[in-house]
């Protein structure tokens, strides 16, 4: 079968299509499913280039990818068909999710063995056209529920300022934050994407013309917000430390794993990571949100899987809009 693996770490170059691998075996509690899609996420070239946590003690050659969509094709052993059936993940089904933490195999091969707790199903509804965006969900879903739900605890009244809110994760980060009962919401983001954070209900701030720091002490009356939510960390972490309202409940939540949060815990100042938590209860809301068209994650670019390489490299621009997939099948 197909199969993106890498046998070393280093640049987008190391991802190599092989045609010969073999269908993987499914262990206790693993289902086989044919991927059509595969979200890419920028922890994919945190781990092809070594530098995730993640890439320690990774056995090479190792495949690419956490997240995807496709369908059941079968279980192992000990899996009762009737009982995965009345879990929704009968043979056939469509269905879409993410690796756990532990679990290191990758995605963007034609077929995957995968937890079947790890997985829910695609509502029936749910066009192949529109396949794409589920298999961009379930990372960007899980961390954007652990960032504002668990890490940020937020809840009604809050002010809150998300970075990069057209990106993967802002996108579900913004709704959720509203959904919260968050009072106001801005975010960063290019002037071009201003429209598409205007639509998913936050106030855009177009950090690439107007110096954001201002704009939103402006925006605030000089009070700033309760909460920052902050997807890109490198520029934007310590000057918001001074966005944060004074007082002793603000809080700010970095994404990037390796955020080095002394600055703040050094001014008294709460900083969290969220950790991403799996599992069924989770994904089937994120279902919910897709369906409601509370969540409107978009995937704005499509690539055919033997492009995965210059995928890793528009991905590391930090620029992506949505989410980047590719299309296993082609
Ligand atoms: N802790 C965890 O478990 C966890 C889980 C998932 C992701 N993450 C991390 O979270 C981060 C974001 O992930 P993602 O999937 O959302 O990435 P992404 O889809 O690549 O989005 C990146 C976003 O950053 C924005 N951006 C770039 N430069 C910016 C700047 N100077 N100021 C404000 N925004 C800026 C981009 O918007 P413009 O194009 O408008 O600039 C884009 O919206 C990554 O570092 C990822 O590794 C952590």
């Amino acid at each position: 079968m197909r199969e993106i693996l890498f046998d070393r770490f280093g640049g987008p170059d190391v991802l190599t299509l092989h045609t010969d691998s073999p269908r993987p075996e499914p262990a206790e509690g693993e289902v086989l499913v044919e991927v059509s899609y595969a979200g890419l996420n920028p922890l994919d070239f945190k781990i092809r280039d070594g530098s995730s946590g993640m890439a320690e003690g990774l056995p090479l050659p190792a495949g690419t990818g956490r997240e995807m969509t496709g369908t059941v094709l079968g279980a192992g052993a000990d899996l009762d068909l009737a009982e995965l059936a009345s879990r929704g993940l009968a043979p056939g089904t469509r269905v879409f999710g993410m690796r756990r933490p532990e679990d290191r195999r990758g995605v963007a091969a034609e077929v995957i063995a995968i937890a079947a707790d790890d997985l829910s199903p695609v509502p029936d509804e749910v066009s192949s056209q529109d396949l794409p965006r589920w298999a961009g969900l379930a990372l960007a879903g899980l961390t954007a529920i652990a960032t504002v739900q668990d890490a940020a605890e937020l809840g009604e009244g809050r002010s809150v300022l998300i970075h990069g809110g057209s990106g993967g994760v802002g996108q579900l980060l913004i709704p959720m934050a509203l959904e919260a009962g968050a009072s106001r919401v801005w975010a960063t983001g290019r002037a071009a994407n201003a429209e598409r954070i205007r639509e998913l209900g936050a106030e855009p701030i177009p950090y690439d013309e107007v110096d954001w720091r201002e704009a939103l002490r402006e925006a605030t009356g000089g009070e700033g917000v309760d909460v920052v939510l902050d997807t890109h960390y490198f520029s934007t972490f310590e000057p918001s430390l001074d966005l944060l309202r004074p007082g002793g409940d603000s809080l700010i939540v970095v994404l990037p794993s390796l955020a080095d949060l002394t600055p703040a815990r050094e001014r008294g100042i709460t900083a969290r990571i969220p950790r991403i938590v799996t599992g069924r209860d989770r994904l089937d809301r994120l279902v919910h949100g897709m369906r409601s068209g509370a969540y409107p994650l978009e995937a704005s670019r499509v690539l055919p899987l033997s492009q995965i390489a210059e995928a890793h490299r528009l991905l590391e621009d930090g620029h992506t809009r949505g989410k980047l997939v590719v299309d296993v099948r082609s």
